[in-house]
């Protein structure tokens, strides 16, 4: 079956204070656009239409931290479950990449920690990413495994964003896709706070004053 995707449209936003938020982001939110429920019943699925594509060949599962922590926890714990009769087990490995600060990309994008990417040599990988705008990030990572010897590689990403690309990259498994908006919660941070938050949300004007980088 086709996969089929969740378009939230640009005018979309729930009130904050129809949620429990923790309270020291009280006046930081505009809007909630993708609630925790929502992202979890989307993830149980999404796992079923990776497993139907990928099948039961070894898979190795790359988080890219520290934005998709959340959303590859998720992934892996319905992924076991999709897989449950798979002879294959999967591997998970972990790297952090950086391009962030206040609302935009530095356009410097670092990776780091990848240490054992010698062991993803030969193997099929799953980069599993929380965003991908302007697409460089997940273009350099791609590159990067690629130079290194990895078989295959597809992506699960949380959100795509409908903004256009610099460089095409490709999107095999997608969560949402999300208006021009800068978002924050499930991993998705602003100058590294909002990480905690368990939906999706918009931030006000008077949040992104706050933890701008002084
Ligand atoms: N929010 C948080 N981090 C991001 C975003 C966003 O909207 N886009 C790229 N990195
Ligand atoms: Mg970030």
């Amino acid at each position: 079956m086709a996969q089929e995707n969740i378009d939230i449209p640009d005018d979309f936003e729930l009130p904050v204070g129809a949620f429990d938020i923790p309270r020291c982001y009280d006046g930081d939110l505009k809007s909630v656009i993708i609630p925790e429920g929502m992202i979890r019943d989307r993830v149980r699925r999404l796992a079923k239409d990776i497993h139907e594509v990928i099948g039961n060949e070894q898979l190795a599962l790359l988080c890219v931290l520290k934005g998709s922590y959340k959303f590859f926890t998720a992934l892996v714990d319905e992924l076991s479950s999709a897989r449950y009769s798979c002879p294959e087990p999967m591997t998970v490995d972990f790297i952090r990449v950086k391009s962030y600060e206040d609302q935009s990309s530095t356009g410097m994008i670092q990776i780091m920690g990848l240490a054992n990417l010698e062991e993803l040599r030969g193997k099929n990988v799953l980069v599993v990413d929380d965003i991908v705008d302007s697409g460089q990030t997940m273009a350099k990572l791609l590159h990067t495994l690629k130079e290194n010897g990895v078989k295959q590689s597809w992506t699960a990403l949380l959100v795509s964003k409908r903004v256009s690309r610099m460089i095409q990259v490709p999107e095999n498994f997608v969560a949402f896709r999300i208006p021009d908006k800068f978002i924050v919660g499930y991993g998705l941070d602003y100058n590294q706070k909002f990480r905690d938050l368990n939906h999706i949300c918009v931030m006000s004007s008077k949040g992104i004053e706050r933890y701008k980088n002084k």
